[in-house]
Order: C-alpha cells, then sequence, then structure tokens
C-alpha cells in the first residue's frame, strides 16, 4: 500500500482539511454515538493529524490513535504531547487491550480497495474490540460525489490556510 502522506504532504494535508472539515462539529457527532454505546475506550484508525484526537484528550477519553504515515503521526503526537499514537497498519494491527470503540474518519476507508483489504480489516477490528464494543465508520457517498463529477469536468479545490493559498 503506497503511503500517500510522507514529509511535507503530510502537513499541506493537515492544512487543506482544517479548511473544509469541521473538527467540532465531527467530534460532537461522533462522540455522541461513542457515549450513546457507552465507549469508555476509543481506537481512532487513521488518525491523521490529530485533529480529532485534540477533542477527544481534551475531554479525558482513554483515546488511541492508529496511522499508516509517520509523517502523520508525528504531527499528532506534536499536536497531542500526551496522546498514544500507534504506527500501523488497519488491515493488520494488535493492540494491547481490546477497546469499546473503533472509529474511522475522514474517509479513510478508501484506502481499502480490495475485498482482502476489507476482509483484512475487519478481522483485525472484530480482535481488538470488546464484546458489544462499536465500530463507526464513513465512507465516500458515490451517489452524490459522481453526479457532481460529470457535471463539473474540472473539480478545484482552494483551501486557504495561515497566509497560504492550497489547490
Ligand atoms: C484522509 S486522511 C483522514 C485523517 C483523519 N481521520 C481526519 O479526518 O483528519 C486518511 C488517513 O488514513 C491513513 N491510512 C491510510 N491507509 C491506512 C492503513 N492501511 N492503516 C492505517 N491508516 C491508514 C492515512 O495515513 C491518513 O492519515
Amino acid at each position: 500500500m503506497a503511503n500517500l502522506y510522507n514529509g511535507k504532504m503530510a502537513a499541506i494535508y493537515d492544512a487543506m482539511y482544517q479548511n473544509f472539515i469541521d473538527y467540532d462539529e465531527e467530534f460532537n457527532f461522533y462522540n455522541n454515538l461513542i457515549q450513546d454505546y457507552h465507549g469508555k475506550t476509543v481506537l481512532e484508525i487513521g488518525s491523521g493529524s490529530g485533529n480529532l484526537s485534540k477533542r477527544f484528550l481534551a475531554h479525558n477519553t482513554t483515546y488511541i490513535g492508529l496511522d499508516y504515515s509517520e509523517s502523520m503521526i508525528a504531527i499528532a503526537q506534536e499536536r497531542n504531547k500526551k496522546g498514544i499514537f500507534l504506527h500501523g497498519d488497519m488491515r493488520d494491527f494488535k493492540l494491547e487491550q481490546p477497546v469499546d470503540s473503533i472509529l474511522i474518519t475522514g474517509r479513510s476507508t478508501s484506502y481499502l480497495i480490495t475485498n482482502e483489504d476489507l476482509n483484512n480489516t475487519f478481522q483485525s477490528i472484530y480482535k481488538n474490540l470488546n464484546e458489544e464494543g462499536t465500530l463507526i465508520f464513513d465512507f465516500i457517498d458515490a451517489n452524490r460525489f459522481i453526479p457532481f463529477t460529470k457535471d463539473d469536468e474540472a473539480i478545484l479545490h482552494e483551501a486557504p490556510f495561515e497566509d497560504l493559498i492550497y489547490f
């Protein structure tokens, strides 16, 4: 699997995503779901640059982040000095202790491109989730996305962030 977020790409990703994702809104949505199912411990797979991590940690959640990109982990760790971030692959990972909730957001499931990737990921998740635990994940909604790409031949995303504009 290629790592798309090496070195400076991780910092650019971090800048762009903060421009178009409302992490406060995301945190409230996912945290409410986790609380509804009495989740006390959370693993975020594809924790990226640690924007959700920051909010979980601020709420004193027992939180672990896991990501395939060491550059992303470095940014997340810098942002969350006391956070626990593991370098690993969602298709094959083993935590010391299973958790109550596993969360995959920001369309990180899009990186699973074969049936084998998907099966391996779900097996790993199953092994690392407590009985009655909760798995929460998002994905790209093709029904919304594909009509949009048909109407617009060129899709340009502009993300101003800290005196720079990213395209
Ligand atoms: C689009 S980013 C989303 C990050 C974060 N969830 C957010 O919303 O800001 C996808 C993340 O998934 C990670 N990733 C991709 N494949 C992975 C894998 N096989 N195992 C763990 N993480 C993976 C990438 O390194 C990247 O940090």
